[in-house]
């Protein structure tokens, strides 16, 4: 099947790579063409694992190009995505939605033939309603459909070609016929595939965040109280967790949530409800919003307090700065607030990520930034985890007592064994592990 996909961010590179993997002939088109060049060439403008391998073998088989022309990107398709961001709106909580109606604008002026034009952008309910409207008055018999995306980053290949569930927002068998078309090796291999009407499917995406958003800052709202207690909520959350009610997933205490979807899809989501007339019934994302900026300020608290109460003078290592591992990605990153947070206090803050280093730079060039862990935790006062990427978690604990000024460590993500740590003569710090020690 001939598709566009309009935007190669890190969703529409992903879907374009993972469309030509399933066999269809795409061409991927973005306004940024730095990012079309890097691309076009085979190499990624983001970290995510898996996909340079995949971008090379489909880059290959000549099923996928990518372009700046919209007219090439859209002449000859009949099916076209729609994958670019949708940012919160600079001084307000709700979603800038002015690049989804550029690209619908762009594959209605520039389309050829009879199509279906297929949202994946995250909008708020009501978006895809008001596009369709759009859209019927087009000389071209386009229809619109939504089908949100779910993928996380670092699981971004496997939650494309494996997902969980697609869900198709239509409003014709047609449209429902070619997105089963679209997708029928997926389906095939027993994915579960729901329709609705358009509005139900722009809500699945936000409900869905928005529950995930809720689950971290209940386990996160425990630690706190553990805090006052001296309990520990790692027990506490591996205990929840076993049923199954409940479950395991995204009940890890900590630093909490970051990154470009959960905290802008939860304020955009209460926004909109305002808008409807329903901001009581949302009014709970307020407080998500809030117990989860608390953790970091609690972080921060926990660290002072670690080194003595004092910033100044002090050097503090922060391991991590994307905003969770096995991503290069920064933006709202819990690490990155933390670290500026300290240096801002007064403290030399050191920090070292696998794959973020750049991207964190751009953002805060006055930190310091290392090649190596253990470069950064040289004479260390403190070393703060903040991100639980796996080299981070097999430290040696004996071995790295020569490397620090002080053997301290304040696990923000509850990911190394405490014990083993302590064991290896190092003060333990933590969220919800029975509060501030030193
Ligand atoms: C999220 C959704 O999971 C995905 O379905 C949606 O399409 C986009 O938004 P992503 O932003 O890639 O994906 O990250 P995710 O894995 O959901 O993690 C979000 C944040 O929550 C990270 O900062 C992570 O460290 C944090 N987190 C996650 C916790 O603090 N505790 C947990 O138990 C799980």
């Amino acid at each position: 099947m001939r598709m566009s996909v309009i935007g190669t961010g890190y969703l529409g590179a992903v879907h374009a790579v993972c469309m030509a993997h399933l066999g269809h002939d795409v061409v991927a088109y973005d306004t940024d063409a730095s990012k079309i060049d890097m691309l076009s060439a085979g190499s990624s403008p983001f970290y995510e694992p898996g996909f340079d391998e995949l971008l090379g073998t489909v880059l290959a088989t000549g099923r996928l190009r990518f372009t700046k022309s919209p007219v090439e990107a859209v002449s000859g398709a009949t099916v076209h995505f729609v994958c670019v961001g949708t940012p919160q709106l600079p001084g307000s909580d709700a979603a800038d939605v002015q690049y989804v109606d550029g690209a619908f604008r762009m594959v209605a002026e520039n389309a050829d033939c009879d199509g279906l034009i297929v949202g994946k952008s995250t909008v708020p309910v009501g978006t895809a309603q008001r596009l369709a409207a759009e859209l019927a008055t087009s000389p071209l018999g386009l229809e619109l459909a939504w089908n949100p995306e779910f993928l996380r980053e670092g699981k971004a290949i496997e939650d494309t070609l494996r997902p969980d569930r697609l869900v198709f927002g239509v409003t014709s068998e047609h449209a429902e016929k070619t997105l089963q078309e679209v997708y029928g090796p997926i389906i095939d291999a027993g994915t579960p595939h729901l329709t609705s009407d358009l509005a139900t499917s722009e809500l699945v995406k936000v409900a869905a965040n928005a529950f995930l958003a809720t689950k971290i800052s209940f386990i996160n709202a425990m630690a706190e109280v553990c805090d006052l207690v001296d309990a520990d909520v790692v027990t506490l959350s591996r205990a929840l967790g076993y049923d199954d009610r409940i479950g395991a997933r995204f009940l890890n205490a900590g630093l909490g949530f970051g990154g470009g979807c959960l905290p802008k899809d939860i304020r955009a989501f209460s926004a909109r409800a305002g808008e409807l007339g329903a901001s009581h019934a949302l009014r709970f994302l307020h407080e998500v919003d809030k117990i989860n900026i608390r953790q970091r300020e609690k972080a921060v608290e926990v660290a002072r307090a670690a080194v003595g109460g004092e910033f100044l003078g002090k050097s503090i290592a922060v391991l991590g700065a994307a905003f969770k591992p096995n991503s290069d990605d920064v933006r709202d990153s819990p690490a990155l607030n933390v670290a500026a947070a300290m240096h801002l206090k007064g403290a030399d803050v050191r920090v070292h990520d696998p794959k973020a280093i750049e991207n964190a730079r751009a953002r805060f060039p006055t930190l310091g930034y290392f090649d190596s862990a253990e470069a950064a935790c040289r004479n260390a006062d403190l070393i703060v985890l903040a991100t639980e990427w796996e080299e981070y978690c097999t430290i040696d604990p004996v071995a790295f007592r020569s490397v620090v000024r002080e053997p301290r460590l304040l696990d923000t993500r509850n990911a190394i064994d405490r014990q083993y740590w302590s064991d290896a003569g190092w003060q333990m710090f933590g969220l919800g592990r029975g509060g501030p020690k030193a």
